[in-house]
C-alpha cells in the first residue's frame, strides 16, 4: 500500500493525498451517518489527465476507486464498503476539479469541472440571465459530477426534467485510464452509443466523470408560490394535476405531510402556516410568463378557475416566497437532526399515491414491530413516519425515525410497497449500496443482464465503485 500512496503522491503531489485515518474516516462516512466504510486514502487530482493517471495507478495496484463529489448522496454510493477489502479502496475526490468556463450565450451552455457545486452553476447561469434546471437543497455541496452520476432530480424536475436532460456532453475516465467523451455541446449526432447518457445515472460504476457540458435554460423567475393545506397526498396530487394544465409555468409541486411540517417547525421554530392543521400540504411555484403583465393580475387569471383549498397562502414577493419554501427546504436537515432516518426515495404513479400512503403506516409498523428501537424512536416507541417529496413527478421521500438504523427491514418493506403499486425503488437518489438487493423488483432479468454486460465490458476487473448499483453476482447454481 505504501507504494500505491507514493505513486499517487507522484501524480497529484503528496499534499493532495490524505491518509490520516481520522481525515479518511470523514470522507468514508456518508451524509446520513448511516453508511461508513474503509479506505486506504483520499486522492484529490486537479485535472482529467491526473484522474487518468490515478485510475491507472490504482488499477496497477488492484485498488478499487470510489468516486466522490460533495458526499451528499443518501444511499451509501459515495463511500467504500464496510468490509476490510484487500487492497483497500481509494476515494477519488473531485473537490479540486473546479474549473468553470464562461457561459456560451449562443448555445446557452457552460462547461464545468465535475467538482463544481450546483450553487455555483446556478449563480453563474443567473449572471448570464439564464438558469440551471437542476436545483436541490444540497446545492452548496452537491457537485456536477455527483448529480450526473446519480441522475439527480430535485425541486424543478417537473419543469426541466432530471439531470439527464441537462447534460449536453461530458468527459470521463474509464477503468483502464482512457479518456472518453466530448464537450463540444453539439446536440445533433447519430453515430452510435451515447456515452454521456450511459454514464448519467451510472453512480461511479462505469467511469469517473471529470467535466461536463451543461445546457442552461431561460431564466424563469417565480411569480408566486402557493402553499395549500390539503386532505393528504391524494388531494395534493389531484391539485397538482389541475395546476399542470391550468398554469403555463409550473416550476415546482412539492408535498409535505403533517408529521413533516410538525418536525420542521419543531427543529427550526418556523410559525404555523395556518391556524388549523391539515393532513398534508402542497407547495406550488408558478413562473412569471414573459410580457408586460402585472404579476398579481397574472396569478389571479391563472388560478381563478382552480378549486384551491380554503387554507391557501399565496406569496408573490421574494421574502414571502422564501418563507413558504423554508418549510420544504429545511426538512431534510430537520430530520437528520432528529436522528438517523431510514430514507426510502420511491416513485409511485400519480393515481397510486393515495393508496400507497394509505398502506404505508401499517407496512412500516409491521416491519418495525420485530425490531429493536434505535435511539431516535418516536413517542411510545412507535416509529415516526414522515412523507414528503416531489409530488409533481410522483417522487415521495419516506423517512422513518425509530427503528435501528443498522436494520434494512423497514426500508425493504416500503420499497416493496412502492414496487407493488407500479412504482420504482429509487426515483432520484440512485441505488448506491443501500438498494442493490431491490433492483430486481423493478428491473427485468433481461435488463439486469444487459447492465451487468455493460459493467463487465467497461470495467472487467470491477475496480470502479464495486458493490454499488449492481447486486453482487451469484455463482451459477448457488
Ligand atoms: P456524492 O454523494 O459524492 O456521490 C453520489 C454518487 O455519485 C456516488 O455513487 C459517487 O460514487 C458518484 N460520483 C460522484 N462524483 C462522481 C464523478 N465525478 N464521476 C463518477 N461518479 C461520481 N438528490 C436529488 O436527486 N434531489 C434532491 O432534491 C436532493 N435533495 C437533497 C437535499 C439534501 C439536504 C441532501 C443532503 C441531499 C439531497 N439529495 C437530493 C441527494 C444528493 O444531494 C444527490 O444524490 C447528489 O446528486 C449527490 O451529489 P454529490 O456531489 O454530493 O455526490
Ligand atoms: C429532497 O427532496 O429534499 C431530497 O431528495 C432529500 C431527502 O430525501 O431527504
Ligand atoms: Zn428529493
Amino acid at each position: 500500500m505504501r507504494n500505491l500512496l507514493a505513486d499517487l503522491g507522484g501524480i497529484t503531489g503528496p499534499g493532495h493525498i490524505l491518509a490520516d485515518p481520522d481525515v479518511v474516516a470523514g470522507y468514508a462516512t456518508d451524509w446520513t451517518r448511516r453508511y461508513a466504510g474503509h479506505a486506504a486514502c483520499v486522492v484529490l487530482p486537479s485535472s482529467t489527465s491526473q484522474v487518468s493517471d490515478v485510475v491507472r495507478a490504482c488499477a496497477a495496484h488492484g485498488a478499487p476507486v470510489i468516486s466522490q463529489g460533495g458526499n451528499t448522496g443518501l444511499v451509501g454510493g459515495s463511500i467504500p464498503s464496510p468490509s476490510a477489502d484487500e487492497p483497500p479502496p481509494v476515494i477519488l475526490s473531485t473537490r479540486r476539479l473546479t474549473g468553470l468556463g464562461p457561459v456560451d450565450r449562443g448555445s446557452g451552455q457552460v462547461t464545468a469541472g465535475a467538482g463544481v457545486t450546483i450553487a455555483r452553476i446556478a449563480a453563474d447561469a443567473a449572471s448570464a440571465g439564464l438558469r440551471y434546471g437542476v436545483d436541490l437543497a444540497s446545492r452548496d455541496s452537491a457537485t456536477v459530477g455527483g448529480t450526473i452520476a446519480t441522475n439527480a432530480g430535485g425541486i424543478h424536475t417537473i419543469r426541466y426534467g432530471p439531470t439527464r436532460f441537462q447534460v449536453a456532453g461530458l468527459t470521463a475516465v474509464l477503468a483502464d485510464g482512457s479518456v472518453v467523451g466530448t464537450l463540444s455541446g453539439r446536440t445533433a449526432g447519430s453515430t452510435g452509443y451515447d456515452l454521456a447518457h450511459l454514464l448519467t445515472g451510472s453512480e461511479g460504476t462505469l467511469a469517473v466523470i471529470t467535466e461536463a457540458r451543461l445546457q442552461l435554460r431561460p431564466a424563469e423567475p417565480p411569480a408566486a408560490v402557493l402553499f395549500c393545506g390539503t386532505a393528504g397526498i391524494a388531494e395534493a396530487a389531484e391539485l397538482t394535476g389541475l395546476l399542470k394544465t391550468a398554469v403555463s409555468g409550473l416550476l415546482a409541486a412539492e408535498y409535505i405531510d403533517a408529521e413533516g411540517l410538525a418536525l420542521v417547525r419543531e427543529m427550526s421554530g418556523l410559525p404555523a402556516p395556518f391556524p388549523s392543521q391539515h393532513p398534508g400540504y402542497l407547495l406550488a411555484e408558478i413562473a412569471r410568463t414573459p410580457g408586460p403583465q402585472d404579476a398579481a393580475d397574472y396569478l389571479v387569471e391563472q388560478t381563478a378557475r382552480l378549486p384551491l383549498p380554503a387554507d391557501t397562502a399565496i406569496a408573490q414577493d421574494a421574502r414571502g416566497i422564501a418563507a413558504l419554501w423554508a418549510y420544504r427546504e429545511r426538512l431534510t436537515e430537520a430530520i437528520a437532526r432528529a436522528g438517523i432516518p431510514h430514507k426510502i426515495d420511491a416513485a409511485v404513479p400519480a393515481s397510486e399515491l393515495g393508496a400507497f400512503c394509505g398502506e404505508l403506516d401499517g407496512v412500516v409498523r409491521a416491519a418495525a414491530g420485530s425490531l429493536r428501537a434505535g435511539p431516535e424512536s418516536g413517542s411510545g416507541d412507535q416509529p415516526r413516519v414522515i412523507v414528503f417529496g416531489h409530488v409533481g413527478v410522483g417522487n415521495l421521500h419516506v423517512n422513518v425515525l425509530g427503528p435501528d438504523p443498522a436494520d434494512m427491514q423497514v426500508d425493504a418493506a416500503v420499497a416493496r410497497l412502492a414496487a407493488a403499486h407500479g412504482g420504482s425503488v429509487a426515483a432520484e437518489h440512485g441505488v448506491g449500496r443501500a438498494k442493490t438487493d431491490w433492483l430486481a423488483w423493478t428491473r427485468s432479468p433481461g435488463e439486469l443482464a444487459a447492465m451487468r454486460a455493460i459493467k463487465r465490458a467497461l470495467d472487467p476487473n470491477g475496480l470502479l465503485n464495486p458493490g454499488v448499483l449492481l447486486p453482487p453476482e451469484t455463482a451459477p447454481g448457488s
